[in-house]
């Protein structure tokens, strides 16, 4: 190729991964709103096949046998994980993409540094300060995401360690001088130790946070991930990656504090309270022996009988009895008897953002009768009965009177406004937080034990009967 042909190859790879920024960008927007939710999925994915596409023609950046072997790989992994991974998996599944994201930067990163230190090959000091970041960034990405695997799957407990804070201090500051050594002197010693105090501090910064709190890390090591990304964009000299970690970076970010303040927290209190907080030891017997009322498909059809406004509260189990089909079954028996039912929407239940907006959107129910939780406090009054199905955390009212709950301040459904509760769940075990909810002992609370999707089968049946 001439110099021209060159500099118009390189104007023609540009113009594609500008293309792709702005897919993204819009792709981004369409992910704001349901009805536009698909169309925005499909237009990320396609900025993503034109980048990756532009990536195989710019053969600055790796070889063509490289990437088809990396799309190879990772559609196989794709699709594995698109057909067995379960909705209530999904947040396990989001925490290792983000670790391996931050593996990949990490790795890229290590693999120019190793390379180029090889060779004697000189490296910039701004490339050198993006390798380090990006090796850094990646690395704590990946450490902390595999210890929040870990914590969503149950296989490790919330620890608090003596003298933590001190701990990561040292280690910060032992980061700062290894990363100010490694601009002065690039040599693999230091940048292995370097590694080797990202890797203890992605593990430090993650075990002793409370479980209730992993949705927060979850969005913030997403963020992690696409700040490692964009640094590894630097490195690599490549305009896309830089744009794509921004906005992976930036969204985490923002989904992170819409959380906080969801459960009514700061980022700094989630990530540096420890587990102090679950310290509470508020015994179930003293708050549930002698005050539980149980109840039937039969008794709930009569009390749903003639009445005007009902509300349903959905939570992690029904997402665990995949009852969502049986709610709109419900819903369509009591809309026939002109009995209004709207959805209240809490933004942390079930395991995942926007996981019961999913879960209703499965079974059709309209996205205008699921109502947020702000809104739909202030009408709690006008409710005849309030169903929780499988929720219980973000209906637990020591969220607001136990300051020593692990979800003290977390902003719940005021469902104890509504005229009657009924909640439908297996037993009285506790939820995500471990805890016990003294809104299943109320005067106007009833218990409807069973899977969530059997006791709705019942209560359908029992409706129709009337
Ligand atoms: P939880 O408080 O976790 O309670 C779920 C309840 O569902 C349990 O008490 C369980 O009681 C019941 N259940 C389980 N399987 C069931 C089934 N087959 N049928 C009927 N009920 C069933 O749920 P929540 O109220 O949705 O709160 C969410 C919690 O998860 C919060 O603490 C939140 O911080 C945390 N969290 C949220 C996210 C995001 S981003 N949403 C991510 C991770 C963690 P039984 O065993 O008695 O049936």
């Amino acid at each position: 190729m001439n110099t021209l042909d060159t500099q118009s190859f390189s104007s023609l790879l540009n113009i594609a991964y500008l293309l792709s920024a702005i897919l993204f960008i819009f792709g981004l927007k369409g992910l704001t709103h349901p009805k536009t939710a698909i169309r925005g999925n499909l237009l990320g994915a396609l900025g993503m096949a034109i980048a990756t596409i532009t990536c195989l023609f710019d053969q600055n950046i790796v070889s063509f046998q490289g990437i088809i072997i990396g799309i190879g790989i990772g559609t196989l992994i794709g699709i594995i994980c698109a057909v067995k991974i379960q909705m209530t998996g999904m947040p396990q599944l989001v925490a290792t993409f983000n670790g391996l994201g931050g593996a990949a930067s990490a790795l890229i990163a290590l693999g120019e540094f190793f390379g180029k230190t090889s060779t004697n090959a000189t490296l910039s000091v701004p490339v050198l300060i993006a390798i380090i970041f990006s090796a850094y960034i990646g690395t704590v990405t990946l450490w902390g995401s595999l210890l929040a695997f870990g914590k969503l799957q149950g296989l490790v407990r919330d620890r608090n360690i003596p003298g933590l804070p001190v701990i990561n201090l040292l280690l910060t500051i032992g980061v700062l001088v290894l990363g100010t050594m490694l601009v002065i002197t690039p040599t693999t010693s230091i940048m292995l130790a370097l590694i080797g105090a990202a890797t203890l501090i992605g593990v430090l910064f993650v075990l002793p946070i409370g479980g209730a709190d992993m949705p927060v890390v979850i969005a913030l090591l997403n963020a992690l991930s696409g700040l490692a990304a964009s640094t590894t964009g630097f490195v690599l000299s490549n305009n896309i990656l830089i744009i794509a970690g921004s906005l992976v970076g930036a969204s985490g970010l923002i989904l992170t504090f819409i959380m906080c303040k969801a459960m009514n927290r700061s980022l700094a209190n989630v990530l540096f309270a420890g587990t102090q907080s679950s310290q509470n030891n508020i015994d179930s017997d003293d708050v549930y022996q002698g005050k539980i009322t149980e109840t039937s498909a039969e008794e709930v059809a009569m009390l749903l009988d003639g009445v005007q406004q009902v509300l349903i509260v959905p939570g992690y189990g029904l997402a665990v009895a995949q009852a969502q089909h049986n709610v709109r079954d419900l819903a369509n028996c009591l809309e026939k008897n002109d009995v209004n039912v709207e959805y209240g929407i809490h933004p942390v239940a079930g395991r995942m953002p926007g996981h019961m907006n999913v879960l209703l959107a499965e079974a059709d129910i309209p996205y205008e009768k699921l109502i947020e939780m702000d809104t739909i406090n202030t009408r709690m009054e006008a409710v005849d009965v309030a169903i929780i199905i499988g929720a219980n955390d973000v209906v637990n009212p020591f969220a607001n009177t136990d300051p020593n709950s692990p979800i003290a301040g977390m902003p719940i459904i005021d469902v104890s406004k509504a005229r009657t509760i009924v909640v439908i769940k297996r037993s009285l075990s506790p939820g995500f937080a471990g805890i016990p909810n003294p809104l299943f002992a109320a005067d106007n609370t009833l218990m409807f034990f069973g899977d969530g999707k059997k006791a709705l089968v019942e209560l359908v049946a029992a409706v129709k009967d009337q």
